[in-house]
Formats: structure tokens, sequence, C-alpha cells
């Protein structure tokens, strides 16, 4: 019998004879914790949204708020979450509680969990800094509170960073009361005890392997193991943060005989900034990625932000948007235009390929049999004039309709390197050979703009789905470097303060 357990709220519950596809968010209903609730089961709403212990870079631990319903319970064996029910009770309310309640921020209940939890996870940021702010600004029940806007309308005066609950919906209270609870919050106090967890190290990664009713679920100790694993066993499905494959669970009943999880492999999760690369590890979570590089790579910088939601960015990585091999995945344009190089690994030996050779058709790259993606290599020197344009329905949470990265140096005015990613508009993710030809060696001037943005909307062989239009896609594509043109004009006006 499996031995394999999480400590929910502090205590160890056993998931003894759980099916092995099952979702944390499922597996929590059915001990009795109803606190998380299911709304879509595809990460859209994060009515599920719970808080896990991770480690950070000084040794402790940070709560950081995930979508339930697309974890795999078993990728928690050994770890630690809390659940609205572990926040507080109706007669121990905790903080983040008290301000929704206090601000109206709550009327049908169903959301309010997640939220809860979303904004717990902020509460505790370590590096969440409040601003001075005139003390009426903080008062929720004040008129002027309601109204006030502080430097940045998306930040609070306690710091508190709205983005946390961007992949957070509510159908009935409206968003205000809750960006009010949220921006009334205080730190936290030195006697509460997930204050006082954070001191301490996270768990650590257990090696796992459960079998029940003939489905296999595996947690390699090291990535030789996992390459073994993957040589030996041809149904091996790899899975990191599962938010592509807990939609496929959930949404379309796919089951995998074996499921080999990889997301806390150490092999995976480097970062470096050398001289000459920067290399990503495909198992570190975009969010992980987002702190460890600091800006270090301004196209990713702009790019995280657009990236899903916080709770997606929280579990999603760098190898599973690589490895679906999806036309619509958000790094590969930006990874592209950065001239990236992926590290392929399998039990034969590693091999880097460049990314541009990777996608060979619609999800088909040339990863074999066997082989995993290791890491991201970035060439350095970075190029200095960089954007990433995401259109799609929603500004948050929402997958792009199309996606265009710019890379390109200006010396002396004229193009002297160009780079240019898209997805959405074909089979694969693409380098847009042809605008890159039309704009090298040329003035960065209007005219030249022009002339490769009617190139630039040709490129691709776009097509129409419930996204959009073919013509509008091309369209999207054809403005796209008029935009960044714009952008440049305007900041090299800028005059410095
Ligand atoms: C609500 C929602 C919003 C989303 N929004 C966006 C968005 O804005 N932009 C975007 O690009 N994506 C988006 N996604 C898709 C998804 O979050 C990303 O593709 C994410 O990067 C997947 O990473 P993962 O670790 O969760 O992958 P998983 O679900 O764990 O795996 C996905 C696939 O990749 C394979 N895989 C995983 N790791 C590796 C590896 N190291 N080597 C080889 N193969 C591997 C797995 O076998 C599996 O087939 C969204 C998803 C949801 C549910
Ligand atoms: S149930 Fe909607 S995000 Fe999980
Ligand atoms: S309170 Fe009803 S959905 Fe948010």
């Amino acid at each position: 019998m499996s031995d394999s357990a999480v400590t929910v709220n502090g205590e160890r519950r056993s998931l003894a004879e759980t099916a092995t596809h099952t979702t944390a968010l499922d597996w929590l209903r059915g001990s009795g914790l109803s606190g998380s609730k299911e709304g879509c089961a595809e990460g859209e709403c994060g009515a599920c949204a719970m808080l896990l212990a991770t480690p950070t870079a000084d040794g402790g631990t940070a709560w950081t708020p995930v979508n339930a319903c697309l974890v795999p319970v078993y990728a928690l064996d050994g770890q630690e979450v809390v659940t609205a029910e572990g926040l507080g009770d109706p007669e121990h309310l905790h903080p983040v509680q008290e301000k929704l309640a206090e601000a109206g921020g709550s009327q049908c209940g169903y959301c309010t969990p997640g939220f809860a939890c979303s904004m717990a996870g902020e509460f505790y940021r370590a590096d969440r800094t409040p601003r001075a702010v005139p003390a009426e600004s903080s008062d929720v029940s004040s008129r002027s509170a309601r109204s006030t806007t502080t430097e940045c309308p998306e930040h609070g005066p306690n710091g508190f960073d709205l983005h946390a609950l961007s992949g957070n919906l509510c159908r009935c209270t409206g968003y205000r009361p809750i960006r009010d609870a949220a921006y009334s919050l205080g730190s936290p106090d030195d006697a509460d005890p997930l204050q006082q967890r954070l001191a301490r190290p996270a768990p650590d990664a257990v090696a796992t392997d459960v079998e029940v009713g003939g489905s296999r679920f595996v947690r390699p100790a090291t990535l030789d193991e996992a390459l073994r694993l993957l040589r030996d066993e041809p149904d091996a499905l790899l899975v990191a943060g599962s938010t592509d494959w807990g939609v496929e669970v959930n949404i379309r009943g796919r089951r995998a005989p074996l499921v080999v999880a990889i997301e806390q492999l150490d092999e995976l999760r480097g970062l470096s900034v050398a001289d000459d690369v920067i290399e990503i590890g495909a198992a570190l979570s975009l969010s992980e990625a987002e702190r460890g590089l600091d800006g270090a790579v301004p196209l990713l910088a702009e790019l995280f932000p657009q990236f899903a939601s916080r709770l997606i960015r929280n579990r999603g990585t760098f190898g599973g948007n690589l490895g679906t091999g999806s036309p619509i995945g958000d790094t590969p344009p930006a990874l592209l235009a950065l001239g990236a190089r992926l590290v392929l690994a399998s039990a034969d030996g590693e091999r880097e390929v460049e990314l541009s050779d990777y996608f060979t058709g619609y999800r088909q790259t040339v990863r074999r049999p066997g082989e995993l993606i290791k890491a991201v290599r970035i060439p350095r020197p970075l190029a200095a004039v960089t954007a990433f344009h995401k259109i799609a329905k929603r500004r948050f949470d929402d997958i792009s309709s199309v996606a265009v990265a710019f890379a390109l140096d200006i010396d002396g005015g004229v193009v002297t390197s160009a780079r240019i990613g898209l997805g959405g508009v074909a089979a694969t993710p693409l380098r847009a050979r042809a605008t890159e030809e039309a704009l090298i060696g040329r003035p960065w001037d209007i005219a030249t703009v022009r002339a490769a943005s009617e190139v630039l909307g040709g490129e691709g062989t776009p097509m129409s789905d419930h996204r959009a239009s073919a013509d509008y896609r091309s369209l999207m594509l054809n403005t796209a470097l008029l935009k960044l043109y714009s952008r440049t004009v305007i900041e090299s006006k800028e005059v410095p303060a």
C-alpha cells in the first residue's frame, strides 16, 4: 500500500488508494475539505486556489497560490498545502477573510475561498513593500478610499500587486470591493503561524512510485532515473506543472498509464546568467524564472505578466510550454526572437538544437522518444530593442490569438540585426524571415517600417478559428511593427527628468 501523504492545513493526510489521475481539488473535496471550489476545472477561474509551500532562494518557504484543479494530487506527495479552511474559521478569521468581509468582497461566496488563497499568497509575499500614503487612503469604508488610485493603479498602498488576482474570477460581487479588501491588508503578525512557517525550509521533493488500478505515478529522484524510465517505458508521459496536462485530464478525460513528474528535479531547475549565455532550467515555473532573471532579459520581462495568470505561472514551466509543440504558446515567439537553443537530454546523452529548427509541424518537433527538454539557452549579448506583443481576447489568463516578439539592433539609425518570432499564424511558431530581411541594413524610419509591415502582414499561413479570423491575424501582424516603431520614436523623444 502507498504511504504517500500530503500535509493539509498542518495535518498529514494519506493518499492511500487514490487513483493516480486524481487532481488535488477532487482529493481535497473528497476528503471533506470542500472550501476549495470547482468553477471550471481548467485553470480559468481560480475558485480552486490553494497555497503550496515552495522553497525560496534563502532556504525558507513561500506560500505559493496554485490551481488545485490542475495539479495531480500525487505531485504533492510529501508536500504541504493550505486551503481556505486552513486560513481561518468564522470565530478566528484570517486577515484576508476579515478584509473581504469588511469590504463586502463576497456575495454568493463561490469564488471567495480562491480569492482568499490568492490574496493570502500576496499577504505573505516577503518582498511586498508598503508605500507611504495618507492614512485615510487605506480606509476601505471611506468613500475616498474607494476611488483612490495610487501611483500604479495595479499596486495598492500596501504594495499588494493586483496581478496576484488575475487568475481569479468573480461573477457576482464585482471587483472593486475585492480590490479594496486587498489594498487594505496590513502585514502579517509575527505570531501568525503561517508567517512563522515561512522561516523553515519547504518540504524536500519526495521520490514517489505508486500504482493504483493499473496506472502508475512516478516522481524519480534524479534526472538519470527519469531518462531511464523514458527509455524503458514508451508509454511514459512527462508532467511538469500540469497546467496543460491537467486540462487534458479534466476536460478531455485523458488518462496516462504512467505519469513521470519532473518539476522538482534539481537538474532541470537551474538558472544562470553568464556573459555569453543565459540558461533557464526547463522545470522552473514561469514565476520562478521571472524572479530569478529579475529583468535580465527585457523581452521575457515583458512577456511574463502577459502569460496566463499568476496562478498558472506559479506552476507552468518553459519545458511544458515548449513540450506541447503548440503553435500558440507564448514563450516560443519570444525565444525565437532571442535566438534561443534547447538542451535535449536522453539516456544516450545531451544535444543542443536551435529553437528555429525544433518545430517541424503542427505539434511536431525534432524531440525524439525518450528525450526531454532540459534547459533553454539564450545567447548574449541581447538585442537592444525588444518587444512582445500579445493579442488575445482577454488581457490576462488567455491564450494568444497572435503573438509577435521583436529583437532588433539599430546602430546609427540603421537596423543591423533583426529577429522576429511569431505565434498563432501558422502550424508552428516561426521566424518572420522575409520581414527580417526587409529590415536589416535599412534605416529605422517610417518608410522602412511601412514597407516591412506589408511583408510582415503576409508572413505565415494564418487560419480562422474561434479565437480570431485569418484576416484579423494578418492585420495584427501588419500593425505590430508600426507599434514597435512608434514606441521607439516616443522613447527617443523622452527627456530624462
Ligand atoms: C487557464 C490557462 C491559461 C493559459 N495561458 C497561457 C498563456 O497565456 N500562454 C501560454 O503560452 N500558455 C498558456 N497556457 C498553457 C500552459 O500553462 C503552458 O503551456 C505551460 O507552460 C505548460 O507548462 P506545464 O509545466 O504546466 O506543462 P505540463 O502540463 O506539465 O506539460 C505539458 C506538455 O509538455 C510536456 N513536457 C513538460 N515538461 C517537459 C520537458 N521538460 N520536456 C519535454 N516535454 C515536457 C508534457 O509531457 C506535456 O505533454 C494556459 C493554460 C491554462 C490552463
Ligand atoms: S476550478 Fe476553475 S481554476 Fe480551478
Ligand atoms: S461572490 Fe459570487 S462569484 Fe464571487
